[in-house]
């Protein structure tokens, strides 16, 4: 099947309907159900607390890639001020490989833009190469680098950027 591109999500979006696949604002409500991906997705995983207090900030959005009921993936956007921060990007494992990952980055990209966000910045594990080459596909450029930033295990992390 062709990739659908972003314009197409945004025009569900709007729409606000059922079609499938679509891109849905996330609350609180769908705590658990991005838990179950994250805690597959990641060593050092977010709790349910920090998704529900990010669902609960009106500087934070949360979106996710469904089809069905089931949310496949996520974004986690915050803005401070000018710049938009990835703050959470992950994809389940049965469904990587087929464009979420990208569609997803593609709609929080288009997401700054709107919010008049004129750069987007965020934080990689250096070892963590699939998400390193997603972020270089769409223009993302290594800034520098942040000092044993995660934990299980202790690793430094690249701070990649792009203009919006
Ligand atoms: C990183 C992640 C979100 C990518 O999601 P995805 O849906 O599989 O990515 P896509 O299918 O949209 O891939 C887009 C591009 O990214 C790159 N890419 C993605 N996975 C890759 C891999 N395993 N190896 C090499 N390149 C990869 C490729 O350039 C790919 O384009 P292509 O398929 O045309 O070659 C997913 O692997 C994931 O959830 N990982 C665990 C959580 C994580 O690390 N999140 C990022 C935290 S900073």
């Amino acid at each position: 099947m062709k990739r659908p591109e972003v314009a197409f999500f945004f025009k569900k979006f709007t729409d606000l309907n059922t079609i499938n696949p679509r891109i849905i604002p996330i609350g609180a409500d769908s705590v658990e159900k991005l838990m179950a991906i994250e805690q597959r997705c990641f060593s050092n995983p977010w709790t349910a607390d920090h998704f529900i207090s990010a669902a609960g900030s009106s500087f934070v959005e949360i979106f996710g890639y469904c089809l069905g009921e089931t949310i496949n993936g996520y974004i986690v956007l915050y803005r401070i001020k000018k710049v938009m921060i990835v703050a959470n990007l992950a994809v389940s494992p049965e469904e990587r490989r087929k464009g979420i990952g990208r569609i997803l980055l593609e709609f929080g990209i288009e997401c700054g833009r709107r919010h008049r966000c004129n750069f987007a910045v965020l934080d990689v594990r250096k070892s963590n190469q699939p998400a390193i080459d997603l972020y270089r596909t769409l223009g993302f450029n290594v800034l520098g680098s942040n000092r044993n930033y995660y934990s299980n295990p202790t690793e430094d992390s690249f701070i990649m950027g792009r203009p919006l």
